[in-house]
């Protein structure tokens, strides 16, 4: 089946075999300074953040990721909002040949058996594995050497990883990080119905709600 789901105002092909565009992703679009600037949207599914950095002004964007059906679906969305963008497979860096002023990562940050639980990854969807932070840590320790001078990581986190573990990783690599927006994000029903699955340590309870929380973390040197 294919379908159409609109992005901040762009448009972008999609089925029920790929990750479709959430809260975070809108976040980075919109908090990202990618205007004038070179980008690699690390990750990109099936690339909202690299189309809407090209159709707003970015100088130049690259757009990767390591599962070939969100590379169609990118290439696919490129053409329908006519932008160009350069877009190839990499397992997280190893194929990138560049250096960018800005790196805009959303790659799987989710424990496994919450990317099970929840239903957000569909099953051919690479996951992150049990910590949930084995990606965004390589991710941290290897962005300087894709980074110009004055380069920035916009990194995505959740609860469902080990946060104090990305954190301290970032404070070893960069000089200076910022939490660009922290928002505590309602339980879906599937997620309530397993609570008692999931590590205390990643939600909160306030009332009757339960809370998971994103943050978008910008670091820089
Ligand atoms: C949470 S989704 C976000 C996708 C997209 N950024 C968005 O906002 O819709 C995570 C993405 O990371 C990709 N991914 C997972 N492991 C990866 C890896 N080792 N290298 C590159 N991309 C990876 C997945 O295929 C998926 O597209």
């Amino acid at each position: 089946m294919n379908n159409i789901l609109d992005f901040i105002g762009i448009k972008l092909n999609y089925s029920d075999q790929v990750f479709r565009p959430t809260l975070i992703s809108e976040n980075c679009a919109k908090l990202t300074d990618f205007r004038d600037k070179s980008i690699l949207d690390l990750g990109c599914g099936i690339g909202p953040l690299a189309i809407y950095f090209a159709k707003n002004g970015a100088k130049e964007v690259s757009a990767c990721d390591i599962f070939d059906k969100h590379l169609e679906y990118t290439k696919k969305n490129a053409r329908l909002n006519e932008v160009e963008i350069e877009i190839f497979q990499s397992d997280l860096f190893s194929n990138v040949k560049k250096k960018y002023d800005v790196i805009c990562c959303d790659v799987s940050g989710v424990d496994k058996k919450v990317a099970e639980l929840t239903g957000w990854f569909p099953e051919e969807v690479p996951k992150a594995d049990e910590t949930g932070s084995n990606l965004i840590i390589k991710v941290v320790k290897e962005a300087h050497k894709y980074l110009n001078k004055a380069g920035i990581l916009n990194i995505a986190t959740t609860s469902f990883s080990n946060v104090d573990s990305i954190e301290n990783n970032i404070s070893k690599n960069f000089l200076n990080s910022e939490v660009l927006i922290k928002i505590d994000v309602p339980f879906s029903r599937r997620l309530k119905e397993n609570v008692k699955l999931l590590n205390e340590k990643s939600f909160k309870k306030i009332g009757d709600e339960y809370y998971w929380e994103f943050k978008l973390l910008k670091c820089s040197n």
